[in-house]
């Protein structure tokens, strides 16, 4: 199954589960400065969870994803001014312009893309030149195929 049927398969209990954490404030925001009058694409922001936190921060952001229902999800919010939500294929992201961002983030999702190398050209080609560009992935332990060893002291690795 693509990634945008799975995603659309899963929106409304993902959205649910996303507002259910909405208090803790996601890590990545750790690493991105100040975004006060700044321009940022929030990439594959899901229900807006991360574009809300943006907004707040007195960025102007556009949110795109590919999944119809999340972004339905995401306008459903009364939300500070200053988002707009666009559908649009990070891996060519042909709804926006050349080099109008001053910033790119994306959240958890590029695990979940196929193509990097034509989701960076697309994030580097919407980036005005010196952007900046902050993501988070799923630590590799979480991969399906993962799991503990219980080691011979009894501890778990
Ligand atoms: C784990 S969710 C993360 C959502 C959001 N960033 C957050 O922090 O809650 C992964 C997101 O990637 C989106 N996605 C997957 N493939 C995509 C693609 N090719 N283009 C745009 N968005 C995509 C999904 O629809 C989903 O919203």
């Amino acid at each position: 199954m693509g990634t945008n049927r799975r995603y659309e398969a899963i929106a409304d209990w993902y959205t649910e589960l996303i507002r259910a954490r909405a208090a803790r404030r996601p890590d990545i925001f750790e690493l991105i400065g100040d975004v006060v009058s700044q321009r940022v694409c929030d990439l594959a922001c899901g229900e807006g969870l991360i574009a809300r936190h943006l907004a707040e921060r007195g960025a102007r952001v556009v949110g795109v994803d590919i999944s119809r229902r999340l972004l339905a999800h995401a306008r459903s919010i009364q939300q500070t001014s200053g988002i707009t939500y666009v559908q649009d294929d990070a891996q060519g992201l042909a709804a926006l312009r050349d080099a109008v961002f001053d910033g790119v983030t994306c959240n958890l999702a590029l695990m979940d893309i196929a193509d990097l190398d034509a989701t960076a050209a697309a994030v580097y080609r919407v980036l005005r030149p010196g952007g900046w560009f902050v993501f988070s992935v799923v630590h590799p332990i979480c991969a399906p195929e993962a799991g503990f060893v219980l080691q011979r002291d009894g501890t778990l690795a």
